[in-house]
């Protein structure tokens, strides 16, 4: 384990960087010792262990990186994760809403299993294998209020899943962050047109969107629309 200078996000509680603070690599503290998740590396600073947060693995420390100016983690808030995989963007999230709890949403059943071991011992993430486009069939899962959805499905109608979830789940002044995969809506038209496109959807359903980041230099094709409901 490797021993480096780290200190507190000087916006975000419970993220943690180290080096210059226009390019920082970041951190979360690691709730349960010696244990990795997606092979990150630990480190230890003042008898602290921290796992390194990959903007190049996790869309999520790839957003933080591009400074937002919406402040949405905040430790005892409640997160719906709609696309958790086997949670390498969940165990971060779940390190930085210590507080709240993370609800994550997984269709594929081998995924799950993977998500179910990873989360074994946080205590704050309640993982559900369900269907994104069914909100209503997960209903008796989820037994607090929703003060931000993230959404990262790479599916065709991204927005629709969107909405559907946020009028289900969000609450009023709830923030959803939509990761949005311009190949998996329309692989033949241009990005852009497909962002655009994607972003009036949200609107029209009344949702107010806030920012849009472009995470493009760690995920190629993708964009994020931050919006509040
Ligand atoms: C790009 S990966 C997510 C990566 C993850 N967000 C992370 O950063 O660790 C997309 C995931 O969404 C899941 N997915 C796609 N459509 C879904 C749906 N309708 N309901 C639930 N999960 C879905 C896929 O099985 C896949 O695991």
């Amino acid at each position: 384990m490797k021993k480096i200078k780290i200190r507190p996000h000087p916006h975000i509680k419970n993220v943690f960087i180290s080096g210059s603070s226009e390019r920082p690599r970041l951190y979360t503290k690691n709730p349960i010792k010696g244990k990795t998740i997606y092979g990150e590396k630990l480190y230890h600073d003042n008898k602290i262990e921290y796992r390194e947060w990959n903007p190049y693995r996790s869309k999520l420390a790839a957003i933080i990186l591009k400074h937002p100016s919406t402040k949405f983690l905040i430790k005892n808030h409640n997160c719906l994760y709609l696309g958790a995989a086997s949670g390498t963007t969940v165990s971060h999230l779940s390190d930085i809403l210590s507080n709240g709890i993370v609800y994550a949403l997984e269709f594929a059943e081998r995924s799950i299993r993977q998500l179910i071991q990873n989360s074994s011992e946080r205590m704050n993430v309640v993982p559900i294998l369900g269907d994104a486009r069914f909100p209503i069939k997960y209903a008796k899962s989820i037994f607090t209020n929703i003060n931000i959805i993230y959404q990262d499905v790479a599916q065709p109608n991204q927005a629709e899943i969107a909405i559907r979830n946020s009028d289900y789940y969000l609450k009023e002044d709830g923030i959803l962050i939509l990761v949005i995969k311009s190949q998996s809506i329309d692989s033949v038209s241009k990005s852009e047109k497909v962002y655009k496109k994607e972003k009036k959807i949200l609107q029209q359903a009344g949702l107010a969107i806030l920012e849009n980041i472009n995470i493009q230099k760690y995920a190629l094709n993708h964009t994020v629309l931050i919006a509040r409901k």
